[in-house]
């Protein structure tokens, strides 16, 4: 069983349209719909918007169906030169960029708990992500720090925070809780999402105009995926 968690219904309706053999359950106000997408066994979720929201679906979907690893999909606000909208960002790491002790003496993003900043991707299943990237006709697919936090990032001022402090490529708002969760109960996970934005001081026109765009662009790239997930 591979877990499939987007944020919002548009991010998940088209993986819910191509799935077959389904079969729903709602837990918590959150919908599970399970299936087979690709021939592959999985189970999707709409979370809702926000690190909250992404941690009770990913939490709730490790207890109730045990899925073997996590994807993480949808779109995201693409940071620094080279990485336009409609690309694809796959995060090797994620980070919580409003989780702040500093003033208690903790590096910024510091996850009391886990006791650590970065949270690491499952790097098997990012060799898989780039080989499917490869096979959709003229996607770029980048690689790096995926920020998340409970903001919607469009100032260059915030932008360019995020890439100072914690080198960030993308920013979102649900891969840093997923994979806090998916790393505390051992469950391989990754992040891949397209880009809607460039989070800059455009990014509020951008974001709505290209946001279907981005969605197409990363369930073409899973539609590959699936079948190497097999
Ligand atoms: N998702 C897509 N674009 C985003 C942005 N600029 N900030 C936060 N989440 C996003």
């Amino acid at each position: 069983m591979i877990g499939l968690i987007g944020a919002m219904t548009v991010e998940v309706e088209l993986i819910k349209g191509s799935m077959t053999e389904k079969r729903e359950e709602t837990i918590s106000g959150i919908t599970f719909v399970q299936g087979k997408l690709e021939g592959v066994d999985c189970v999707a979720a709409v979370s809702g918007i926000g690190k909250v929201n992404a941690a009770m679906c990913a939490q709730t979907m490790i207890l109730r169906y045990h899925p073997r690893l996590i994807i993480n999909t949808g779109v995201a606000g693409g940071m620094g030169k080279g990485i336009k909208i409609s690309d694809i960002v796959v995060a090797d790491s994620v980070v919580q960029h409003d989780m702040d002790t500093s003033d208690l003496g903790d590096p910024k993003g510091f996850i009391s708990g886990i006791d650590r900043i970065q949270i690491p991707c499952d790097e098997e299943l990012n060799d898989k992500v780039r080989a499917a990237a490869g096979a959709v006709e003229g996607l770029a697919c980048h690689q790096g720090i995926i920020a998340t936090g409970d903001q919607f990032v469009g100032s260059k001022d915030k932008l360019n925070r995020l890439m100072e402090e914690f080198g960030a490529v993308a920013c979102e708002m649900e891969g840093g809780s997923i994979g806090q969760v998916c790393y505390i109960n051992k469950v391989p996970f990754t992040v891949v999402r397209a880009i809607s934005d460039n989070a800059n001081d455009d990014a509020h026109m951008d974001y709505p105009k290209f946001l279907k765009i981005a969605v197409k662009k990363s369930f073409e790239l899973l539609t590959e995926l699936m079948p190497l997930l097999a």
